[in-house]
């Protein structure tokens, strides 16, 4: 029977490249759709851009340019990379679009009609600077659990405990760096508990049990309302009936789902209800569950649309064990990776290693480039490029008979078809790839046996009858991994002459024909490229924004990294000219405010054998406490000449960022000191 199937990937943020960790996801979801394709199934695959919040709209702002002509460079970069990787999406469309504005508003008035939506007046933090509410990650401050410092407005990097953004202590603005004022604002809400028990039937049949266990531990207690609205000023759609509050980006993010189907069917003339309504499945990351289990589905309830049959989950992608890093290389864009190698070794890989379940995946370099020659090129392809090669220069080109033995090679790999079909189904795509091994290993072995490269010196056409049977054996690998490598599979499927290969085909033997012309098919890689690539995505420390990205990928998803404000640059200075101070590591003897002064510092400064320093220093409304910077040890300017001031000589210059006044500002080293806010 015919399926109709819907597929859907998570929406990736307009504000970033396509890296290798969302590639997990895309080019799994390529598999399975390709699949059903290949079966005969009605499928169709729709994305787009995620285009709405603040991070894109700051990050506009930083450039110079509208949000709607960064959100259409990203369009177009994005769906080059996929395109460029295989990913064959039936539409790529924007959540900025007219019938994702439309489609909300009317899952927002049913949520109204039905009673869902409530108000209430919450205080937040304001930047009066930046004219705006904060949201969580454009915060930063003093956990108030635990008292770490440079913590996000919603949660602990260190003791994990959430809380308010209010809550902070020394909040400051990642933007700006002042101070947030706390004011009131009133919200929208949408209320998740008239679901309770709607949603703790829903979920265990929709996703599976590792993490539909998860998400029942919070049924334990009533659900707590999702606050579904922004203030301006906001990148978004706005919410009818108000003056100033958008639609908080998660609400239009997965109705952007229906939009992209919706406009794909309108383009086509048919009716995206029908669609919705057919099989639906959506592929997501662990990180973005709660939005896509019990937000999504709590929605579409309300608004009497369907929700999804399955929500398949995957993992995070780590690069050689480790969280994908900017400072080591690790964290790879897609088109870093193009630049280097070829599509097909990493959707090769990332088969191999895809089980279809919610843990981690790992792309182990050296791994990678050991699979890849060994199993996808010395194995699978090696028997097209021996026999292919051979049958070419020394047969016509021309395929035999089978004797009794190539059948049943043939036919031994034509049996796989049923086993083979369900790990697709069922997404365990590192069995699809244990099994094509499996039949390569046979085909081999039967090469190797027959000696062909022997024979063809002395019987020809026992010679072709052996190639004939490698050769078959090989054409029904390559339709068994047209999922994963379509374009290897369609240069293979030109190698026998065919226009067109389904799963049908695979019941098909080639006997008594000619091959086409021999075209490559996949060559080694080299641990050299692999090298280039990491270096390539090598960025210096300063750059990386490590500690606000690495934060992300934990828990709550209001994520991107809070860019930094950038003062102007000073001219451009020669080496020569930083090579005449002479910086040393100082530790604090003693610290005392000085009396009169509202800025100086008195520092009593250990500069190991240079002995004991004297610096005043202008910096004490960054640190109102002096008492707490002894012990600490900062960099120090030791060769400038001494300054005298009213108030004593001054015996060096110590080294701090940012403006020196109440927006805080770092001594340097950072950690050492204990600063506050980061480098500005
Ligand atoms: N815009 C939201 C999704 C909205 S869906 C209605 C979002 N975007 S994202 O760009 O951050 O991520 C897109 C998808 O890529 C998510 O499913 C996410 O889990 C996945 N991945 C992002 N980084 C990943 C890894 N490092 N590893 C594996 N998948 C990752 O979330
Ligand atoms: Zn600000």
């Amino acid at each position: 029977m015919k399926r109709r199937i819907v597929v859907t990937s998570a929406l990736p943020y307009a504000n970033g490249d396509i890296h290798l960790g969302h590639l997990v996801e895309y080019i799994q979801t390529d598999f399975w759709v390709r699949f059903q394709k290949l079966r005969g199934h009605e499928c169709v695959y729709v994305c787009a851009d995620d285009t709405h919040g603040t991070p894109i709209m700051i990050r506009a702002r930083k450039e110079g340019i509208t949000p709607e002509e960064l959100i259409a460079r990203s369009h177009a970069a994005h769906l080059k990379d996929f395109t460029d990787f295989q990913i064959a999406f039936d539409n790529y469309y924007s959540t900025n679009s007219p019938e994702n504005r439309e489609l909300s508003e009317s899952i927002y008035f049913a949520a109204e009609k039905a009673g869902a939506i409530t108000r209430k007046t919450t205080p937040q933090l304001y930047c009066e600077h930046c004219k705006m509410f904060l949201p969580d990650r454009f915060v930063k401050g003093v956990c108030p659990k635990c008292g770490a410092d440079n913590q996000y407005g919603d949660s602990c990097d260190k003791c994990g405990s959430t809380y308010g953004a209010e809550e902070l202590g020394a909040p400051k603005c990642t933007t700006c760096g002042s101070t947030p004022v706390v004011k009131d604002s009133e919200h929208l809400y949408f209320e998740l508990e008239p679901q309770h028990e709607y949603l703790e039937k829903w979920i265990p049949g929709h996703t599976t049990s590792d993490v539909s266990n998860k998400l029942l531990e919070w049924f334990k207690e009533p659900l707590r309302a999702w606050c579904i609205s922004r203030d301006a000023p906001y990148f978004g759609f706005k919410i009818p009936g108000t003056e100033d509050k958008f639609f908080y980006v998660w609400v239009d993010a997965p109705i952007g789902y229906i939009a992209s189907l919706k406009n794909w069917c309108d383009r086509q003339g048919k009716d995206w209800r029908e669609y919705w309504n057919s099989e639906l499945y959506h592929f997501i990351g662990k990180d973005i569950i709660r939005f896509h289990c019990l937000f999504w589905p709590g929605m579409l309830h309300t608004a009497g649309i369907e929700g999804p049959d399955k929500v398949f989950v995957h993992g995070f992608l780590t690069v050689n064990g480790e969280k994908m890093s900017k400072s080591k290389g690790t964290f790879v864009n897609a088109r870093t990776y193009l630049d280097n190698l070829p599509a097909d070794a990493l959707r090769y890989y990332y088969a191999a290693k895809l089980g279809g379940t919610v843990d981690d995946i790992d792309l182990n370099l050296a791994d990678f480039v050991q699979r890849v020659n060994s199993d996808l090129v010395g194995k699978i392809t090696n028997i097209a490029s021996r026999g292919g090669q051979m049958l070419q220069k020394k047969l016509e080109g021309r395929l035999g008979a089978l004797d009794a033995e190539g059948r049943a090679l043939v036919e031994k790999c034509q049996a796989a078809a049923g086993t083979i079909a369900g790990y697709y189904e069922d997404r365990r795509f590192n069995q699809v790839v244990v099994e094509i091994c499996r039949l390569a290993d046979a085909a081999n072995e039967y090469f190797d046996r027959r000696e062909p490269w022997k024979t063809v010196k002395t019987d020809l056409e026992a010679t072709r009858t052996t190639l004939t049977a490698a050769l078959n054996a090989f054409r029904l690998i390559a339709i068994y991994l047209k999922p994963v490598l379509p374009a290897y599979a369609d240069k293979a499927m030109a190698l026998f002459g065919e226009t067109e290969w389904t799963w049908e085909t695979l019941g098909t033997v080639l006997e008594n024909t000619a091959l086409g012309p021999y075209e490559y098919l996949a060559s080694r890689i080299d641990m050299k490229q692999v090298d280039a690539m990491i270096s390539a995505a090598t960025v210096k420390p300063a750059e990386s924004g490590e500690v606000a990205h690495e934060s992300r990928a934990s828990k709550n998803k209001d994520k991107s990294a809070a860019p930094a404000a950038v003062a102007p640059l000073k001219p451009q200075i020669e080496f020569a000219d930083f090579e005449k101070l002479d910086l040393r590591i100082a530790t604090v003897e003693n610290c005392e405010i000085v009396p009169k002064s509202s800025k100086l510092l008195k520092f009593t400064l250990n500069v190991g054998a240079l002995g004991e320093r004297t610096v005043f220093s202008g910096i004490r409304q960054a640190y109102p406490d002096p008492a707490a910077l002894i012990g600490k040890e900062l960099l120090l300017v030791a060769n400038l000449a001494p300054r005298k001031m009213s108030v004593g000589v001054s015996e060096g210059m110590i080294i701090f960022a940012g403006e020196p006044g109440a927006n805080g500002g770092v001594l340097f080293p950072a950690a050492a000191a204990g600063a506050g806010t980061p480098a500005t």
